[in-house]
């Protein structure tokens, strides 16, 4: 089918990952016959200029998918798990950020750079993993390929960005009630966010790790196609940082490995970026990784808790590669392979 441009949708346009998904759609130049941008009811009407037209956001409904291809979604899971049968139905394949279908069994959960093979796989829906998840995989794939990872630990300290507009505008608003000695009634988060941390992201499961926590351990399971019995555990907290989540990962690896191999692997990784050189404080930050591609990281150093032990930090822009970066690229490949 490779040739023939897709008639592409955009679910969710007006929200955080929306927004950036449609910057990031036309930086890639991805080519396409037709565009539109579906919203709920709310944002119904809202003007959207694109490479020098105006759009109007619809309203998604089940026909607002008659002869689309391709259907870029970040609305949320219920919102999904409502329009993909639509979708479909129709022929249409739908690149899904939400958490709806990650781990079901006949949809590939993909990150570009580490398993696009697995597009292959697709029967109308494709998967975009968690935003934790998303940064680790281009970093793990390469050390697992060489050296096997045995165990990992990570400790996540993700951005406000990664919970919506709301939460952006929430940690605005506490600051300045902070700032002012004034009170302040949280509600994008269950406790304030201004100058503290949460330990926190999503629900709690059974087992006492968060929902959150659990995406890490069985999406990175699946993106890697390791062991099911592989030991991973995860802690993630929400800091007061707009955007761009950091991650302190310790990983034990079958193989001896010194941190010059780890350095020098990564250098040469696609869409990976080292920064390294601690005596002259260099080392990413979140400031580094915002509004550009890379997954950097930095830190890269002999773990002394484990044989054949790694830590490192690695940052990333949780709304480009953890979302909408990865979105775009898997419609890129989707469209190379003819695979709608
Ligand atoms: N933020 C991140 O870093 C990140 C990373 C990975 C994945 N995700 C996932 O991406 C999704 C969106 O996140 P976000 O941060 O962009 O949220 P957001 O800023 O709250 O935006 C949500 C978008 O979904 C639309 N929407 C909501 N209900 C809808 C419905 N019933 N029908 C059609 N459209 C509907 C909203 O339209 P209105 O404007 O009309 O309300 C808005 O465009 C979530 O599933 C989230 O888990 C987010």
């Amino acid at each position: 089918m490779s040739g023939r441009k897709p008639n592409i949708a955009i679910l969710g346009a007006t929200g955080v990952v929306g927004r950036e998904i449609t910057k990031i759609f036309d930086e890639m130049k991805i080519e396409y016959n037709s565009l539109k941008f579906l919203s709920s009811a709310k944002s119904a009407g809202t003007k959207i200029t694109f490479q020098e037209k105006e759009y109007t956001v619809e309203e998604a409904k089940p026909e607002s998918f008659d002869g689309i291809n391709i259907v870029l979604a970040s609305a949320g899971a219920s919102t999904s798990k409502l329009f993909a049968p639509e979708i479909v139905k129709r022929g249409g394949v739908l690149i899904d950020n939400s958490s709806a279908f990650r781990m079901e069994d006949n949809v590939p959960l993909i990150i570009v750079g580490a398993n696009e093979d697995d597009i292959k796989l697709h029967k109308g829906i494709i998967a975009n993993p968690n935003c934790s998840t998303s940064q680790l995989m281009l970093v793990l794939k390469p050390l697992n390929e060489k050296f096997k990872i045995k165990r990992l630990i990570v400790s996540t300290y993700q951005a406000v960005s990664g919970a919506g507009l709301k939460a952006i505008n929430e940690l605005r608003e506490n600051t300045k009630c902070a700032l002012k000695g004034e009170e302040f009634e949280p509600s994008a988060f269950k406790k304030e966010i201004a100058f503290n941390v949460l330990p926190q992201i999503d629900v709690f499961c059974d087992n006492g790790y968060t929902k959150e926590e659990m995406k890490v351990v069985n999406e990175t399971k699946k993106i890697l196609h390791l062991d099911k019995d592989l030991p991973i555990s995860c802690t993630a907290a929400r800091v007061p940082v707009f955007n761009s989540h950091s991650e302190a990962v310790d990983i034990e690896f079958e193989e001896s490995v010194t941190p010059d191999e780890v350095r020098e692997i990564l250098k040469n990784t696609f869409g990976v970026k080292v920064i390294d050189n601690p005596e002259n404080f260099e080392y990413p930050t979140t400031k580094d990784s915002s509004g550009v591609d890379p997954v950097y990281v930095g830190r890269i150093r002999k773990n002394l808790a484990f044989n054949n032990g790694i830590s490192l930090w690695c940052v990333a822009d949780n709304l480009r590669i953890g979302a909408a970066l990865n979105t775009v690229r898997i419609c890129q490949k989707v469209i190379e392979m003819g695979l709608y």
